[in-house]
């Protein structure tokens, strides 16, 4: 059982033996974080790493099985060449610290998304990251990294059409689990929750098929001032819902 500061067990709600399976996160309003604070957009992001470290950690001692964060979207490349720049600095700096102490925190990671444009160094260390910790029986950590949703769901439709076009299925066969299997979720369970923080209402691109029935939790905190006791009142809203996935 998680040891809580006084703060967090003050959240009253959250019940730790039946939380949601698969939680997902859009790590969002960094840039807004700093801009407040009169700081370069730059700081925002070194700050939300730190958020991330943070929360991936309590995932784990509370006994969540997977979350899944949204880091750097296909889209996400429009923005100024520095930025980007320095958003893939801090990947480098935060894979090279989690490949040192991965014996000791035992959290398993994925990566999801598109990794083909990132320097080889970073697709080395991503992959290094994914082979150490493939034993590690923890909570799963997935990074979407140059993730998009559409583009994940065309690249599964390229290769069912392959497979269909190599006589390998028939097109009239292809089922929801089929493509699913074609994702690069695939094997993982829905997210059952999907948070974004920093007050925008929408997905932006994540997760769009596996969020079918997924249940939403909005929050104006920024995701630098995300905390442990920010994500239990997500879990506890979580909680207080009732899922119906099309029933009664
Ligand atoms: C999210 O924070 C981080 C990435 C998209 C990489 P933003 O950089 O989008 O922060 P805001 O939304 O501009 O505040
Ligand atoms: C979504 O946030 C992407 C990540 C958090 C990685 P954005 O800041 O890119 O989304 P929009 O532009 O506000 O929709
Ligand atoms: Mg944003």
């Amino acid at each position: 059982m998680p040891i809580f500061k006084a703060k967090e067990r003050e959240t009253p709600q959250v019940d730790f033996s039946r939380l949601p399976r698969h939680v997902a996160i859009i790590m969002d309003g960094n840039g807004r974080w700093a801009k407040r604070r009169g700081l370069p957009r730059t700081a925002g992001h070194a700050a939300g790493a730190e958020t991330f470290r943070t929360i991936a950690t309590y995932c784990k001692d509370i006994g969540l099985e997977y979350l899944t964060v949204y880091a750097f979207s296909t889209e996400n490349w429009k923005r100024p060449a520095e930025e980007v720049s320095a958003i893939m600095g801090l990947l480098k700096k935060y894979l090279l610290e989690a490949i040192g102490k991965m014996e000791k925190d035992r959290v398993k990671m994925k990566f999801l998304g598109d990794l083909s444009p990132l320097s080889d160094e970073l697709k080395e260390l991503c992959l290094r990251t994914e082979e150490i910790s493939t034993h590690y029986d923890g909570c799963q950590v997935n990074i979407c990294l140059n993730y998009g949703g559409r583009d994940e769901i065309v690249r599964a439709a390229r290769a069912l059409a392959a497979e269909c076009a190599a006589g390998q299925r028939k097109a009239e066969d292809i089922t929801e689990a089929d493509l699913s299997a074609h994702l690069y979720t695939a094997g993982l369970p829905d997210p059952d929750l999907v948070i974004r923080p920093s007050g925008e209402l929408r997905l932006s691109n994540f997760l769009p098929w596996q969020s079918a029935y997924a249940e939403f939790y909005f929050t104006d905190v920024l995701w630098p001032d995300f905390t442990r006791e920010e994500l239990n009142k997500a879990l506890a809203a979580y909680q207080a819902r009732s899922r119906r996935f099309g029933g009664v």
